[in-house]
């Protein structure tokens, strides 16, 4: 059995997805919480994990979890863990972030000093130390409590997955990369199929739909903190799954992605962060307003994650908008369409009733992606 326990923080409603990936990697599953998922694995399916997974926030290694209702529990449990196996005698580690639901231990900066001091004293013992330099590689730890249940992890990524590297412009309310895997990802979307983003913003969904129809590792374009562990994980095994990913990375296919915008300067931005992500030549992207959006080609998709009108006074000009894309869509006969908002009533607007509603959360919001499922194309 794979050795390796990791743990993958995700978005709420993202398990089932994130799960599938996972599985198609070839890892088990050992269990699935909201927002978290626990897997098997070994030293290259930390590389591997980091790599690929596209609706993952971070991979941690499990190190262990346990119950804690008094601080004196949160340190004798954390002392008994094996840390020694992971943290080398002058590796720096700290406890990056502690969040607590629902539980006795609720103080953010206690726990995070309770857990680096009982780190400290079981390193003390096993390396005869008294005091560390901290002087090499970075160990970050996360330590997560719900229900007095204790969940500590080394992070093994560093800067959360979603920043692939490739964005570096963005539009005032970007959706994140994982978030736009993730509603390709829901949708029957394949690499022949047109699809089309009409309020593209900073470009980020047609962009993964690229990645993933060419299937392009989405971390290949940046580093992980597991990268200096090189005595836990040889460099070797990086380069292997760097290798893979080449290997896999489809160099032929030619995509039908279009994204479009009223803003002619945010259309930049998506170029810029297209080419930057290696896919600049799968995306058409134009300047148009989503009142003069049509076409006649037939079975396309539509993804997109319009302007939410958050603010009271950008609600009259959100509702018109949903109008206005109520009138384009109704109008592209045999399409499907995936409209991401956190707006209630938008299919009152829209004019149009989804054939699913899936509850996702951008960010901290609680937002719906509206279904429309069109027919199905002829088989030739
Ligand atoms: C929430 S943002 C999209 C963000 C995008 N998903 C990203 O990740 O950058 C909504 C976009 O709709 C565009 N927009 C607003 N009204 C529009 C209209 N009438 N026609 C076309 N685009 C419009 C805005 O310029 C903005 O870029």
């Amino acid at each position: 059995m794979a050795k390796i326990l990791l743990t993958t923080p995700c978005l709420f409603g993202l398990e089932s997805l994130l799960k599938n990936e996972i599985k198609q990697l070839g890892y088990d599953i050992e269990s699935v919480e909201d927002g978290r998922i626990t897997y098997r694995t070994d030293e290259l399916g930390i590389c591997r994990s980091n790599l690929w997974l596209r609706t993952a926030e971070r991979v941690l290694v499990n190190m262990g979890a346990f119950e804690a209702k008094s601080f004196d529990a949160l340190f004798e449990n954390t002392k008994k863990i094996p840390w020694e196996k992971w943290i080398p005698k002058k590796g720096r580690f700290w406890v990056k972030k502690a969040s607590s639901i629902k539980s006795q231990l609720f103080s953010a900066s206690d726990i995070q000093s309770i857990v680096k001091k009982a780190i400290v004293e079981r390193l003390k013992s096993v390396y005869s130390l008294s005091w560390f330099e901290e002087s090499e590689e970075d160990y970050p730890i996360r330590v997560f409590i719900k229900k007095d249940q204790v969940s500590i992890g080394i992070d093994t990524t560093g800067d959360s997955l979603h920043r692939r590297g490739y964005r570096q412009l963005t539009s005032k309310a970007p959706l994140s990369e994982t978030l736009a895997a993730a509603l390709v990802q829901l949708t029957p979307w394949q690499k022949d199929r047109l699809l089309v983003d009409p309020l593209c913003g900073s470009g980020t969904i047609p962009i993964e739909a690229a990645l993933i129809g060419l299937k392009i590792a989405p971390g290949l374009n940046r580093s992980f903190t597991a990268m200096q562990w090189t005595k836990s994980i040889p460099k070797k095994l990086w380069n292997n799954a760097l290798e893979e990913a080449n290997d896999i990375r489809d160099r032929h296919s030619k995509l039908t992605i279009q994204g479009y915008d009223i803003d002619d300067s945010i259309l930049r931005a998506a170029r810029e962060n297209a080419k930057r992500a290696a896919v600049d030549e799968q995306i058409h992207f134009q300047q148009r307003s989503i009142q003069d959006f049509s076409s006649l080609k037939k079975y396309g998709f539509i993804i997109t994650n319009p302007p939410y009108g958050e603010r009271l006074e950008d609600k009259e000009s959100v509702i018109k908008l949903y109008q206005d894309m109520g009138r384009a869509f109704l109008n592209l006969d045999s399409w499907s369409y995936f409209i991401i908002t956190a707006f209630e009533d938008f299919e009152r607007y829209f004019g149009k009733k989804s054939s699913k509603k899936r509850k996702l959360y951008n960010g901290m919001m609680k937002a719906n992606l509206y279904q429309y499922y069109g027919p199905k194309p002829p088989r030739n």
